[in-house]
């Protein structure tokens, strides 16, 4: 069986994400190749080595230029903050290297692009960290508008809001610099942009309102400085899809009760689909004619579920959906058809959020 070498940059979030579901996927499925955990790399060489040996890997680096020139490393996986994500996938690309990387794709719709047509020109395998939609609740609630099920889908509502910077006094960090694609539109909502497009298809016009609630914040933990805050806390957009379908686009990192709230409405002309990913084995669904909503529960008979457990009931969480991200990525890698947004659907992403901008700033509708 051939080996795949992968190669993860990043020791935060999403590199334990990523880790956590490099080790799980081999007992979760049976695989066309055998992995190998070849390289970790992260600024901080001491938690590189650290996370190295706690995680599996065979070697650690200080520079993540070292971990792409690595001849070990087949794969690399980008979960470093925004602006890295560029220089990291077109170092990798130009290596001829697979690239698994975190939303958004780019800190611009102009990066965003290079990536997709440098990815398209070297043949290389792209993915990219848009993992609820790897939801088996959500693959169904696909292949139900797909068949017809809700009939003629004349509404998607969607909303993403947390609440982690609810708080005033909380410090500046590379998530409140436009330049660093920071802001709740870019850093939420781009998984509902995903989202949106991955259940109902492409956008043709956005209108959109952004505010900044907040505008100043303390330039570092119990500073007195103060640091002007020039990104959206909350984003609103009403948008017209392709199909005809009309909705709601809403994105918030000030929400108070709000921890991971990515959720949606989906009407057609025959019922209604409710979705939230604090509940993400549950779906609500009513048909026209029901008297109220009946839940669908996450269960085996989903093969996505069915490669965690053989029972109902028992749930499925975050890290199984990167797990099943994970999966979609090495299939594709072995040359098999497999789930997952790409480079070019990441790009989709951007082309969207940035419309979504232009919309917000010239108070006007926007034409994709
Ligand atoms: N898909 C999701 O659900 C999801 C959730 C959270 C974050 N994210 C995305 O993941 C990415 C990382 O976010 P996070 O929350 O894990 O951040 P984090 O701050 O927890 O981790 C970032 C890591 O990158 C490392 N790093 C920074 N500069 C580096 C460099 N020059 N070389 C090597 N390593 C470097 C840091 O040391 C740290 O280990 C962002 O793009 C973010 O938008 C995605």
């Amino acid at each position: 069986m051939r080996a795949l070498g992968i190669g993860l940059i990043g020791t935060g979030f999403m590199g334990r994400a990523h880790a956590l579901a490099f080790r799980n996927v081999s007992s979760a499925f049976e695989l066309p190749v055998h992995l190998h955990l070849a390289a970790l790399a992260d600024a901080d060489v001491e938690r590189a080595q650290h996370c190295a040996n706690a995680w599996g890997f065979a070697r650690a680096h200080g520079d993540w230029q070292q971990l792409i020139s690595d001849p070990a490393v087949d794969v690399v996986a980008i979960t470093t903050p925004n602006h890295l994500h560029f220089p990291m996938a077109m170092a990798a690309i130009a290596a001829g290297k697979a690239v698994y990387c975190e939303k958004p794709l780019a800190v611009s719709l102009q990066q965003a692009e290079q990536m997709h047509l440098a990815a398209r020109v070297a043949g290389v395998v792209t993915r990219v960290g848009y993992n609820y939609q790897h939801n088996p609740m959500l693959v169904l609630a696909k292949q139900m508008i797909e068949r017809g099920d809700l009939g003629r889908i004349i509404s998607f509502q969607g909303e993403f809001s947390e609440d982690f910077m609810a708080d005033p006094a909380l410090p500046w960090s590379w998530r409140c610099e436009p330049g660093h694609a920071g802001g709740a539109l870019a850093d939420l909502g781009s998984h509902l942009l995903a989202m949106a497009r991955y259940l109902v298809g492409d956008v043709q016009a956005v209108c959109a309102d952004s505010q900044t609630v907040h505008p100043q914040r303390p330039a570092s933990r119990n500073s007195s400085e103060l640091r002007d805050i020039l990104i959206d806390d909350q984003t609103h957009a009403l948008v017209r899809f392709s199909n005809g379908a009309r909705g709601t686009l809403s994105s918030s990192w000030l929400k108070h009760g709000y921890k991971n709230h990515l959720s949606f409405e989906i009407s057609g002309t025959g019922g209604t689909l409710k979705f939230d990913q604090e509940r993400l084995n549950e779906l609500h669904l009513c048909k026209a004619g029901q008297a109220g909503f009946e839940r669908l529960l996450a269960g085996p008979e989903l093969p996505g579920y069915a490669a965690f457990s053989p029972a109902g009931g028992h749930q499925l969480g975050y890290n199984e959906l990167k797990t099943l991200e994970v999966h979609g990525l090495i299939q594709a890698c072995a040359g098999n058809p497999a789930p997952g947004p790409d480079f070019e659907e990441a790009w989709q992403v951007e082309r969207l959020a940035a419309a979504i901008r232009e919309a917000a700033e010239q108070q006007r509708w926007i034409t994709l």
